[in-house]
Order: structure tokens, then C-alpha cells, then sequence
């Protein structure tokens, strides 16, 4: 028998990424956005090619030179980020949203560039799609991983997320400690899927990003053996 190499074990597999931020238009020239780098789901993607898988990298603006090996798609909001996913997502073996995707954008678009005229300025924002929900819901067959930033109750938010979005797995990070998660070259997670969780610890992403896929490889073959 030759056993396959470790890494190896995701040849063939189509695997969908989302990295990165979005932004949400306010006007012509402003957009609300956050601090995500893009470089975890960058790793990410790294990591799955190396392991043999076709990844498809739906990312946020980010400054990051993308795997040349990879279908990179870019967008900017989240409802973009929405459409490509789910154009991409029916022939896809994994899912993983690693992207920070903007909860909200602004209710209007103004055509024109607003004028600071007035003390005061409020914004009135409305929820957007959520995408790991949506394929979770949508493609039941495709294994599902999803993230979960959080500056409290980490671990009671993460398992909160994985059992409302109905995924295979799910990553928290503590982004409280700023010298770990967004921006940053290190990170920590601690892994949760239905019947167990694992922790990883503090390291460089690229490294962390190969111990995550080495586990979500690991979870899909149970869950389609
Ligand atoms: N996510 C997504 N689409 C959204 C919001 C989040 O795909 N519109 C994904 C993220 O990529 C991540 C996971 O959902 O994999 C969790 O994101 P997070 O912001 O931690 O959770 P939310 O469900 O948005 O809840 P909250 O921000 O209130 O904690
Ligand atoms: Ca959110």
C-alpha cells in the first residue's frame, strides 16, 4: 500500500478562499472598510496549492501578490465578493471565508461627493449578505469553513457561529491582542467543529495556514468517507 503524502491529500479538490477586507462605497471618493491584510487568506491559499488543490482566491483590495497557480478573482464589497462566490462556488469541494467582510454598507450611494456643509454627518447603514452562511445553506455538500474574529468570549461566539451557520469547522482568533490577527505576520487560533476543538498556536500565518488546512483536509475526508 503507499500511503499518500500528507501533502498531497487535497489533489483535485476545487477549494474556494475569500480573503481580505471590503469596502463599501459612501460616495465617489470614501469607503468604509477595516484593517484586514488579506494575508491569512493568502496563506490559506498557498498552503491548500501546495496540497495539490485548484483554489480560487476571491479577494478584497489588498497589497499582496496573489499565487500565480491560483484563479484570483478581485472585488471590492461584499455584495461583489457575494456575486463571485456563489458564480464559483457549485462545482467547489471547500469553502473557506477567511475575508473580513463588511457587515454593512451604506444604505445610499451618494452620486456626488458630500459636502462637509453641516456640524453634524449621519450615515445610515443596512446589513449585507453574509456569503459563509449563504453556502453553507446553499451548497450542503460543500465542507464549510468559516472565521471568527472576536475581542471577547472567544471560544462561546465561535461554537455560537458554527452552530447558527450550520459549518464544518470554524477559526477563532482573539483580535484583542493586537500583536496577533489583522495586520499582523503572527496569529493563534483555536479550531472548533462539532464534536471537537484544537488549538494552534501562536506562529508565523504561512505556518499556522498549513497546520489549518492539514485539519480541515483531515475533517472533510471523515466527513466524505
Ligand atoms: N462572513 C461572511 N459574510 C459576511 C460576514 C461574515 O462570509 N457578510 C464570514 C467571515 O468571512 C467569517 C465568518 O463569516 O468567516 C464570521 O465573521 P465574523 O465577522 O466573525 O462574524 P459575523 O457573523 O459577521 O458576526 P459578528 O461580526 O456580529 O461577530
Ligand atoms: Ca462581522
Amino acid at each position: 500500500i503507499t500511503q499518500q503524502k500528507p501533502q498531497q491529500s487535497l489533489a483535485g479538490k476545487q477549494i474556494v478562499i475569500t480573503a481580505g477586507p471590503t469596502q463599501e462605497a459612501i460616495d465617489p471618493v470614501r469607503y468604509i472598510s477595516n484593517h484586514s491584510s488579506g494575508k491569512m487568506g493568502y496563506a490559506l491559499a498557498n498552503a491548500a496549492l501546495a496540497m495539490g488543490a485548484e483554489v480560487t482566491l476571491v479577494s478584497g483590495p489588498v497589497n499582496l501578490s496573489a499565487p500565480c497557480s491560483a484563479n484570483l478573482i478581485k472585488v471590492e464589497s461584499a455584495q461583489q465578493m457575494h456575486a463571485a462566490v456563489m458564480a464559483e462556488i457549485e462545482n467547489a469541494d471547500i469553502f473557506i471565508g477567511c475575508a473580513a467582510v463588511a457587515d454593512y454598507r451604506p444604505s445610499d450611494v451618494q452620486n456626488q461627493k458630500i459636502k462637509k456643509n453641516n456640524q453634524e454627518l449621519t450615515l445610515t447603514f443596512i446589513k449585507n449578505p453574509d456569503i459563509l452562511a449563504d453556502v453553507a445553506k446553499q451548497q450542503q455538500s460543500v465542507f464549510t469553513v468559516g472565521f471568527a474574529a472576536e475581542t471577547q468570549d472567544v471560544s462561546r461566539y465561535a461554537k455560537e457561529k458554527l452552530a447558527r451557520k450550520q459549518l464544518d469547522m470554524i477559526a477563532a482568533n482573539d483580535v484583542s491582542n493586537s500583536s496577533i490577527g489583522f495586520n499582523s505576520d503572527q496569529n493563534a487560533l483555536t479550531v472548533f467543529w462539532k464534536e471537537g476543538e484544537k488549538s494552534l498556536e501562536v506562529a508565523d500565518k504561512r505556518q499556522l495556514a498549513f497546520e489549518l488546512m492539514q485539519l480541515v483536509s483531515e475533517h472533510y475526508r471523515n466527513k466524505h468517507a
